[in-house]
């Protein structure tokens, strides 16, 4: 998430950064199919403002090293824990619920959970504002109760992730209170305070820091909310003028650092699997240099520090030789960073270009940061090309360093299912399970919730859009859609109140409900090779304003062949194919007519169309 920058800034840094990377070349000797089209590299000079087409197949494909083996073709279902399923009647989700709900979630076929964050917290910002690490919130339940989530969890063959928050506390936290008092102590450093509350931090940090607050005389730099004060992790080159920007490796902030590792071992010895990082990138705060050359405000931190990284290398070097199986995901998008050898895997959804596949739209996205058409709409005035020129540039450095993720929405974006039927919603998780990396589904998704109107509460930091895709899972046509047992107005959020809203008991029973096609496109992605998360990424036709999007997926001689129309109109694609194949299978979606005259395949899509064969 970015933080406290303009929407402006940090499209701006995203910008600086890849304009920055030097991407390598990737062309190298003939796959396993050899060169049927002759010499067709898919280095940096091949990513092309017109689009992709003619790629050739080469089934080759690297497995970044060191990546627990379950993550491979893993599928994470993502729980909000307030909003999940209520055991006690109080209103709001808990861990026994969750439990409670645990059959479910093996019942889709995913490997993992990953759970936001359930600590003790006022929560100003969903319980991202945390005031003790080591202690779940009272209203999700206890300690003995995240013990028995894990084991309960591990009995049925999933994996938890939690939530790990290392950038910033909650104000209310013992150590900013501490940090906020004149008298030096231990914790004075261990947050970003200037050294005059009537001077401000020169200009690059216009907005990132707050006065008047507590006995220091100084103001502390904010990491998202004001409610949120950023850890100290340093600065990247302290400037000499500012004597309170501490260098990275300032004893005080070490002792930050430990006692953050800490937390962390604390609950990888109970019993998770691993974490999802909030804000990965926004710990070390930026150089001197990087300020002055950004010449905008805001640019507090950028996503490329190797002070940042190595904090992030430490901790993976924690979890390679204490718990091997786990796996951290980070929320940097920048997979560039990310992959560094800090993560295994990067979500990549802040970022130029994700908004042009679900979101464009304003009406859409809610937020005042997107206009335009998304992709995956029936209008079909989508444009795949900016996204793929971004993914890619991405995505081709990285491969094999480790994965990205798309995620099939989040808590802080609106519903996918805004304004769009269950089968528009299947053509998106055909898209999002057949990419490279791993799929991450947020709850409710499977079934097709809605996104809820404007005027929906705005709770606990939860402005528009989250608020309306935070709203309680609808389990069934009971009380408050078999979510809680409280009265209806002591609920986390309101349910959705339509008459026609989407439940699992429903679906559960319809064979081509949303939920059982979900659950066999997720099927798809352990059972076909060539959908691993490493397996080769070829696109074959994905022209500027066009629609179809058709693209490969192969691992050796196995191949996949992905054809997506989301739009409501028929269209035709045509490209070389270098993989011979005497018939294609299908395996999801629906068998389009499809003609080959030597290499040349051509296809007439009909509207919200998708298909997924494999060659045979
Ligand atoms: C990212 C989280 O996903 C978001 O919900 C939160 O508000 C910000 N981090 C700031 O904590
Ligand atoms: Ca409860």
């Amino acid at each position: 998430m970015r933080s406290g920058l303009s929407r402006r800034s940090f499209i701006e840094t995203v910008a600086i950064v890849a304009a920055g990377l030097g991407l390598p070349n990737f062309s190298g000797p003939a796959g396993v199919f050899g060169k049927i089209l002759g010499p067709n590299s898919v280095g940096r000079r091949d990513i092309s403002k017109n689009g992709f087409s003619d790629r050739e197949i080469t089934g080759k494909y690297v497995i970044p090293p060191d990546c627990p083996k379950w993550v491979n073709n893993a599928v994470f279902y993502q729980v909000y824990p307030q909003s999940f399923y209520d055991s006690n009647g109080d209103g709001i989700g808990d861990l026994p619920g969750i439990i409670q709900k645990l059959d479910y979630i093996k019942s889709l076929g995913v490997d993992a959970v990953w759970i936001n964050p359930f600590f003790e917290s006022p929560f100003g910002d969903g319980g991202y504002d945390i005031t003790d690490y080591l202690k779940v919130a009272p209203r999700y339940g206890t300690n003995d109760d995240a013990e028995k989530l894990f084991e309960e969890a591990h009995k049925r063959g999933l994996r938890i992730l939690i939530d790990f928050v290392a950038s910033y506390t909650s104000m209310e936290h013992p150590w900013f209170k501490a940090s906020t008092q004149q008298n030096r102590n231990k914790y004075s450093n261990w947050y970003v305070w200037t050294d005059n509350v009537w001077l401000n931090p020169p200009q690059q940090f216009e907005g990132a820091f707050i006065k008047g607050y507590g006995m220091r005389n100084g103001q502390y730099m904010q990491n998202f909310y004001y409610s949120e004060p950023a850890l100290n992790y340093g600065f990247a080159q302290p400037d000499p003028d500012q004597k309170w920007e501490l260098p990275v490796d300032h004893p005080d902030v070490s002792a930050m650092k430990e006692e953050i590792k800490s937390i962390l071992r604390f609950w990888m010895k109970m019993g998770a699997d691993g974490f999802r990082a909030d804000m990965a990138g926004a710990l070390v705060k930026s150089s001197i240099n990087e300020r002055n050359k950004s010449g905008s405000s805001g640019q507090f931190f950028t996503t490329h520090e190797e002070g940042t990284k190595q904090f992030w290398r430490e901790i993976r070097g924690i979890l390679s030789k204490d718990f091997p199986e786990a796996f951290m995901v980070s929320e940097w998008s920048n997979p560039v960073s990310a992959l560094d050898g800090c993560f295994h895997a990067d979500f990549f959804h802040w970022f130029e270009g994700y908004n042009d596949l679900f979101q464009k739209e304003s009406w859409r996205i809610l937020n005042g940061c997107s206009k335009g058409h998304s992709y995956f709409d029936e209008e079909g005035k989508g444009d795949i090309t900016f996204f793929l020129d971004k993914f890619m540039e991405q995505y081709l450095p990285t491969k094999e360093k480790g994965y990205i993720s798309l995620p099939l929405g989040n808590h802080d974006n609106a519903r996918l299912g805004n304004k769009r039927t269950d089968d528009d919603l299947e053509i998106i998780y055909a898209f999002g399970l057949t990419m490279p990396g791993v799929t991450f589904i947020y709850y409710g998704n499977e079934i097709g919730m809605r996104q809820m109107p404007e005027d929906w509460p705005q709770v606990e930091g939860a402005y528009l859009p989250r608020n309306g895709a935070r709203t309680p899972m609808q389990w069934s046509k009971e009380k408050n859609l078999g979510f809680s047992t409280a009265p209806s107005d002591k609920l986390y959020l309101p349910v959705d109140p339509s008459g026609d809203a989407p439940t699992v008991e429903k679906e559960d029973a319809d064979r081509d409900s949303l939920l059982n096609r979900t659950r066999k496109l997720i099927a798809l992605k352990h059972s076909e090779p060539a959908l691993a998360a490493y397996a080769e990424f070829v696109p074959l036709f994905a022209k500027k304003n066009a629609y179809p999007f058709v693209y490969a997926r192969a691992k050796d001689k196995e191949v996949v062949l992905v054809i997506l129309n989301p739009s409501s109109k028929e269209f035709e694609a045509s490209f070389e194919l270098n993989v011979p194949y005497s018939n294609l299978v299908l395996l999801a979606g629906k068998n389009i007519s499809i003609s080959r005259i030597k290499n040349r395949v051509s296809m007439t899509v009909p509207g919200r169309t998708y298909a997924v064969y494999k060659l045979g």
